[in-house]
């Protein structure tokens, strides 16, 4: 039997987990991890918008620990499903991000089993940052993005129904391989090899994540059976133009120029989601579990050395 059941598998974020954890894995998914070459010792079928399937699936599941990486994660596309009024909240983000949470800790409670939601800094409407695990989540508004908003719905879904719970948030989460995917690191350098860079904010802090740090940290909380909020990211922080200007400068090997922009602080443009403008997290809680998470800078020398420059 595996250890770990991984709702997520191919996730960017994920996929790393199954590759890595050094747990024995079984996915619950729609795509079969296989298909990308992970090894897991089983899978099943299913549709997070599908909460009886969901439901079936994981009370069968033998799993002793479920972890959910599975989110519909694009930020600027689902704005579109926003609501106007909460109370018609409705749409595929509303239901994988902030209802399947919910049936996911139901059933791992049912069956006693440790649940482990991954999530975002975006449930922070970035007037305040950086934010340690203390900080309450923001309010709704039109500063916090509706995937922001349905990721926090999701947190507190399942802190409600299944207390013991682990939330472990990350923030701007970047690898040295997914063939799959870009995150925002390896976007950068494709688009500054393509020429087509867009103006890159020099006023909007975040703090990366080294996506092995989140493998670490999922590992440390099934293992130390950690329960309540953990945040995995960068110590020190950062802005879109400064790591992309070290990133995209150690990878040519020399300075280099790069466009700047401004996030601001009035409304996005058409099309874009609110983003965090003082924005980050702070990982106050990891030491407890043994874990240092990687600063940006070395996260990029890794993310340089591991794929020798071709990423
Ligand atoms: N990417 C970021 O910048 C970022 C930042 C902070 C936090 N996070 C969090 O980190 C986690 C992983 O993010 P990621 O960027 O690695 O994700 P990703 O690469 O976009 O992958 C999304 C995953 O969710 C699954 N999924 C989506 N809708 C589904 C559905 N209806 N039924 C079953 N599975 C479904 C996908 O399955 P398929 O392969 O079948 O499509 C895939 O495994 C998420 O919880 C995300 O909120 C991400």
């Amino acid at each position: 039997m595996a250890e770990v059941l991984v709702i997520g598998a191919t996730s960017m974020v994920g996929s790393d987990f199954v590759q890595h954890g050094g747990f024995a894995c079984a996915a619950l998914g729609r795509r079969d991890p296989r298909a990308l070459g992970l090894a897991v010792e089983r899978f099943d079928s299913v549709d997070l918008e599908d909460p009886l399937a969901l439901h079936r699936r994981i009370v069968q599941a033998p799993e002793p620990a479920i972890v959910n990486f599975a989110a519909i994660t694009d930020v600027d596309g689902v704005e579109a499903e926003r609501p106007v009024d909460l109370g018609a909240a409705a749409g595929p983000a509303w239901r994988v991000n902030a209802l399947a949470p919910a049936y996911l800790a139901h059933g791992a409670g049912e069956g006693k089993r440790q649940f482990v939601q991954v999530s975002t800094d975006f449930v922070f409407d970035g007037e305040a940052g950086p934010y340690d695990e203390t900080a309450s989540r923001s309010p709704f508004s039109p500063r916090v993005s509706w995937y922001g908003w349905t990721k926090g719905e999701g947190e507190r879904r399942t802190l409600v129904i299944l207390p013991p719970s682990a939330i472990v948030r990350i923030a701007y989460p970047f690898r040295a391989d997914f063939p799959s995917k870009l995150d925002f690191a390896r976007r950068l350098l494709q688009r500054y090899r393509e020429g087509s860079l867009p103006p890159l904010y020099t006023d909007q802090q975040i703090s990366p994540t080294w996506i092995p740090d989140v493998t670490a940290a999922v590992g440390a909380v099934i293992r130390q059976r950690f329960s309540g909020l953990l945040h995995v990211a960068s110590p020190d922080l950062t802005t879109p133009y400064e790591f992309a200007s070290a990133l995209i400068g150690e990878s040519v090997g020399h300075r280099v120029d790069l466009p700047q922009g401004a996030l601001g602080t009035g409304a996005p443009p058409a099309h874009r989601a609110p983003r965090p403008l003082k924005g980050g997290l702070r990982s106050v809680r990891a030491a407890g579990l043994g874990l240092r998470p990687t600063s940006w800078q070395e996260g990029i020398r890794q993310l340089l050395r591991i794929s020798g420059g071709r990423s």
